[in-house]
């Protein structure tokens, strides 16, 4: 087996065998670099030869490609040193630089660069050119940890980026004191492919959640409608009536089972907002739900002449936070149906054969004035948002622009 502590930046490279000097130790045990940063970067071993035997030395090469692609490819003073089991040997000397300095932006970083007024126009913007086709994003993917939680994979390519975020959703995580959803987000280029950026998933996914409620309601509330109810006050929750507040909309009343997190979360946004009942929030002229989508927090008989309701706990299949009355009581928008029909608020109606393609429409359509908003001010609108990479994407490239203007810094890491 192979195990190496130090993954080199060389792209492409060949393992090649060749016997080991007499006496050599057969297994190769560990991977350090020495402190030249440079020579570090050059090379190591790609563990995974499955081909690696007993008496054997892996030589480590780059493929031409790789070594064309370094941009900085003049050979460096300092070596690898591999362990072959208490002896240690250099590895041959080959640059194959293809990754400069990358940057890492932290959640404080990404919370720096990007404001919520930023969040919801790059939001706005990212919706409008997914629905004109010039944002790419394939359906996301779960991949389950039962019974803790799942991860998700959520791939995107849109204005020379491209994008993967890797999240979870681990319900029981607040009883162990750790957030529901973590991950890490890289940001590539999408001419060159080259890795530009890691950012933390935390905050990018928090901006752009709440911003997508902040132009879900901009499009799809009555107009006027300026009362805010918040069910559910946890992170997400806390950061859809941020990004409500910076979009001119409140105050408003919160609920959470935790009174505390709604007395909070009141007192955060200041004037005009108060900690009620779930009664009193949903009696708001919008209505943000954010909780785990475990059980129902709006029944049809909540529903008020002209209410907007955003739906954003809901974000995989079996989370429900409305009954499938309430929903289809409402005219339907979404985020995207590919995802929303499979993993959202509207999936128990349209399993349940209620609810069809044509009944909903999505919230790009409306922003391009393709499809219709609202009907009247006293219709009813849900919108099911289950968080797009597109949306990532949006933050992402919002938070690599702050940097490139200086506006935040950035750590950096050799790969
Ligand atoms: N749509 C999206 O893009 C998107 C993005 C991120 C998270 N989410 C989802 O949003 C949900 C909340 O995530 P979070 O990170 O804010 O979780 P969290 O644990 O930080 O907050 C959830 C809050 O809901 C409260 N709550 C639970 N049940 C409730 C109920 N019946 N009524 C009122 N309050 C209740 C909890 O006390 C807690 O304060 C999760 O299901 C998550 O997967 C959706």
């Amino acid at each position: 087996m192979i195990e190496s502590e130090r993954v080199s930046e060389c792209t492409k490279r060949r393992l090649e065998k060749r016997p080991l000097a007499s006496g050599a130790v057969s297994h190769l045990s560990g991977c350090r670099s020495t402190p030249s940063r440079s020579a570090a970067a050059s090379q190591a071993l790609t563990g995974g030869s499955g081909s690696a035997t007993d008496g054997e030395l892996l030589r480590v090469n780059c493929s031409s490609a790789a070594t064309t692609a370094a941009a900085s490819s003049s050979e460096a003073p300092g070596a690898t040193i591999v362990s072959l089991g208490r002896r240690f040997i250099e590895l041959p000397r080959v640059s194959c630089r293809a990754v400069a300095e990358l940057s890492v932006l932290d959640h404080e970083a990404v919370l720096a660069a990007v404001s919520p007024e930023l969040a919801i126009e790059h939001v706005r913007q990212a919706l409008l050119r997914h629905h004109e086709g010039v944002w790419e994003m394939p359906a996301k993917v779960y991949l389950d940890s039962p019974p803790h939680g799942d991860f998700r994979a959520m791939p995107a390519r849109g204005d020379g980026l491209a994008l993967l975020k890797w999240i979870t959703s681990f319900p029981g995580n607040p009883e162990r004191g750790l957030p529901t959803v973590m991950g890490v987000v890289c940001l590539s280029d999408a001419v060159t492919g080259a890795p530009l950026m890691l950012l933390d998933a935390r905050s990018v996914t928090a901006l752009r959640t709440g911003a997508v409620a902040a132009v879900a309601s901009a499009a799809l509330a009555a107009p006027n409608a300026r009362t805010l109810g918040i069910v559910g006050c946890g992170l997400h929750g806390t950061w859809v009536a941020r990004c409500l507040l910076a979009a001119g909309f409140g105050p408003g009343v919160c609920f959470d089972l935790d009174r505390a997190a709604a007395e909070r979360l009141a007192a955060e946004l200041g004037h005009g907002w108060r900690a009620g009942s779930l009664e009193e929030a949903v009696a708001q002229e919008i209505v943000s739900c954010v909780t785990p989508g475990a059980e129902v927090v709006i029944e049809a008989r909540d529903l008020h002449p002209g209410v907007h309701l955003n739906m954003l706990g809901a974000d995989a299949r079996g989370k429900a936070e409305a009954t499938i009355e309430a929903v289809t009581a409402c005219s339907l928008y979404c985020d995207e149906w590919e995802q929303a029909s499979h993993g959202g608020e509207l999936t128990g109606a349209i399993d349940a054969g209620l609810v069809s393609r044509a009944q909903v429409t999505e919230l790009g359509a409306v922003l391009a004035g393709d499809a219709a908003g609202r009907a009247d001010r006293r219709s009813l609108t849900l919108f099911d948002s289950t968080g797009l990479a597109i949306q990532d994407l949006a933050i992402a490239r919002a938070a690599l622009a702050a940097w490139r203007e200086g506006q935040v810094s950035a750590q950096t890491i050799n790969l």
